[in-house]
């Protein structure tokens, strides 16, 4: 049995004290499920004192231990702030940052090493996606991801880039479809007893309207849910699927 995960990403939003009287609202209910939110590197550590139940994560980390790399953030720093997860790979790192399939896998490999959860994205592009090359794409990022990865220990997010931030959420059946073929290669490239304990999540315009619908889906465990989960009220409803 899997347990759920839904993980707001409030990427470049939420200032130190509205996140802190936020994660406070949060915490006064109880959840059977993991809870988590990815905030801003300066808001790591006040979120992460303060939280109790949520899980807290930063939405990257470089690839490097230490060293000349200005304006990025260490796993080291990660690991001394206690942090539940980190996010790895997210498509706007990808598109904007030119993060490549190998720095991905690097990354992962660290954050492993220093027990935090990577939170491994993976997603097709609206190109890809019409020109059918989900499976290709998806399979080819899962593959390079995961190379020489314990991947017991990761939890994926499957965002289709066409979804994210548009409205247009994947239909249950396409995210369904998606999450099984991941779930799928995770087998082939360990065994199917892993392949069934890794939680996979869904991510792109999932809102209090279409969450149940997604976590009915077999292979879907969880949500990386942007917008959503800017606003305490949706968020709660969210968790509360
Ligand atoms: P939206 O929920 O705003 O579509 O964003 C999804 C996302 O990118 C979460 O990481």
């Amino acid at each position: 049995m899997r347990k759920p995960i839904i993980i707001g990403n409030w990427k470049m939003n939420m200032q130190i004290a509205d996140g802190l009287v936020f994660l406070n609202d949060l915490e006064k209910e109880s959840y059977n499920i993991d809870v988590g939110i990815a905030c801003q590197a300066i808001s790591l550590i006040p979120m992460k004192e303060q939280a109790k139940k949520v899980l807290i994560g930063a939405q990257n980390t470089n690839d490097e231990l230490n060293g000349a790399y200005t304006g990025e953030l260490s796993v080291d720093l990660l690991k001394e702030a206690e942090l539940d997860f980190c996010l790895v790979g997210h498509s706007e790192r990808r598109q904007y940052y030119n993060e490549s399939d190998e720095t991905v896998n690097k990354k992962i490999k660290l954050l492993l090493e220093k027990q935090i959860t990577p939170v491994v994205c993976v997603g097709e592009s609206l190109e890809q996606y019409e020109n059918k090359q989900t499976k290709e794409v998806i399979e080819k990022q899962i593959e390079l991801a995961l190379q020489d990865v314990d991947v017991k220990n990761c939890v994926i997010a499957y965002e289709p880039i066409w979804a994210i931030g548009t409205g247009k959420t994947a239909t249950p059946e396409i995210a369904q479809s998606v999450c099984r073929l991941i779930r799928k290669k995770i087998a082939s490239l360990t065994s199917v007893e892993i392949a069934n304990k890794v939680r996979i999540q869904y991510g792109g315009s999932v809102n209090p309207e279409n969450i149940k619908e997604l976590m009915a889906c077999e292979d879907i465990d969880g949500a990386l849910v942007g917008g959503a989960s800017l606003k305490i009220n949706d968020f709660k409803k969210l968790i509360s699927y």
